[in-house]
């Protein structure tokens, strides 16, 4: 089998799905889900599509599992792009699920990949609005959610103390970000790009279960003042996303790129101060 250039998504959503149609034509495209059916919807679309991909099943929120998709992946060459937009919400998942998957299973996978990215590589993790909405966190807890080794990290004693899903989802998110900033300094030295990304709400099978879970209303009050008055669309993050991994976006990486449709500067500053009293 001839060798090509490897993209790697994970988690076979909607998001990620727009993202890998706008930088997988020409490479092998790795679809990787905790949903095997999900994986292969995804194949099916993309495929249709000219786009050359196969599928694994993968759960974030194991290493060995992570591992084992590094070890797919590079069967098929060089990897070149990794995307992250696997994760579970604070309707669908418990508090332990939520930490497991979306904050110490993106911190496995940036190390791991980190380790492997090849040259003038570029990747991107989906972290969510949900993470601006924490105030600042003493310096202290900056750096343990950045630096700490990985297997730490669930141990943190202000981690272990988190009780609610919202909460844990925000800290998951909030460390998305910072282990970003971390990794690119490692992935730099491959002279590779790392960046999140940190979407409103975007209609999704995973939003639209938010639409309907128990905090149904507080989301459509939400999404009519928000400033853009509506909700986001995956091709509006693939966009973003795109730019980022292309090669304009060189000059850019351990950065945060908020697209909310203006959500959280209101949720500061604007109608939507209403929500810090719950939030
Ligand atoms: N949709 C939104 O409004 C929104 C907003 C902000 C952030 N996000 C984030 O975007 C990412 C993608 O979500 P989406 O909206 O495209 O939802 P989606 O439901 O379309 O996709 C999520 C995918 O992740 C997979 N997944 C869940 N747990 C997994 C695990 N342990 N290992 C591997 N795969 C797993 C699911 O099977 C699913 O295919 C998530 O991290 C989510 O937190 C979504």
């Amino acid at each position: 089998m001839s060798k090509k250039d490897v993209v790697v998504l994970l988690g076979a959503g909607s998001i990620g799905q727009a993202i890998a149609r706008r930088v997988g034509a020409g490479k092998h495209v790795v679809l990787a889900d905790l949903k095997q059916d999900n994986a292969e919807r995804s194949a099916k679309i993309l495929e249709d599509a000219g786009f050359e991909t196969s599928t694994i099943s993968t759960d974030l929120g194991s290493k060995d599992s992570i591992l084992k998709l590094i070890e797919h992946a590079l069967t098929f060459g060089e990897v070149k792009n990794l995307i992250n937009a696997a994760g579970v919400s604070p309707s669908q998942a418990s508090v332990q699920d939520i930490l497991r998957v979306d904050l110490y299973g993106t911190a496995v996978l940036l190390e791991e990949f980190g380790k492997i990215i090849g040259e003038n590589g570029s990747g991107v993790v989906i972290s969510s609005q949900s993470g601006h909405r924490l105030g600042a966190l003493p310096e202290e807890q900056n750096e343990q959610l950045a630096a700490s080794p990985v297997e730490e990290l669930l141990n943190l004693p202000f981690i272990k103390s988190i009780n609610d899903t919202l909460k844990a989802y925000q800290y998951s998110k909030r460390c998305n970000v910072l282990r970003v900033m971390f990794e690119a300094t490692r992935w730099g030295k491959r002279n590779a790009t790392i960046n999140s990304i940190s979407p409103g709400i975007i209609i999704t099978p995973l939003a639209n279960d938010e639409l309907h879970g128990p905090r149904a209303e507080g989301y459509l009050k939400m999404l009519r003042l928000c400033p853009a008055g509506r909700a986001g669309t995956p091709d509006e993050v693939g966009d973003l996303a795109e730019f980022l991994m292309s090669s304009r976006g060189r000059w850019i990486s351990g950065s945060d790129f908020l697209i909310d449709g203006g959500t959280t500067a209101s949720y500061w500053y604007g109608d939507l101060q209403y929500l810090k009293a719950t939030h």
